[in-house]
């Protein structure tokens, strides 16, 4: 099973800039909070949303482009194994992966690429 420290650790991989890892525990505070204000009780599941965030954007450093920025990340994170939900999750932040942010999962919130 994926944790917390699995997703900090290949943001840090991937991601050497200060401000894009402040942003990303940013996003996964805010997705903690979102998890709350969708009535999101288990702890577990809190979790997950929060890693989702931690996760958004770990390949952008090197993949800055809509030719590459998520399609490179979400490559990566099947190769690594994490859950397809949370793959999804990710990549569903942009509106150009074409992937519905609703209603089939509650871990996608956030348009954050238009
Ligand atoms: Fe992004």
């Amino acid at each position: 099973m994926k944790t917390r420290a699995d997703a900090l650790a290949l943001l840090h991989e991937f991601t050497q800039s200060d401000a894009l890892r402040k942003h990303a525990l940013g996003v996964e505070e805010a997705m903690r909070a979102y998890a709350r204000w969708f009535g999101v009780t288990d702890p577990a599941e809190i979790e997950k949303w929060g890693i989702v965030g931690l996760l958004h954007d770990f390949d952008y450093e090197r993949n800055p482009t809509e030719e590459t920025h998520l399609h490179v990340g979400t490559k990566v994170l099947r190769e690594r194994g994490w859950p397809e939900e949370m793959i999804e999750a990710v990549a569903s932040h942009a509106d150009y992966m074409k992937i519905s942010r609703f209603p089939q999962h509650s871990l996608r919130p956030m348009p954050l690429h238009r």
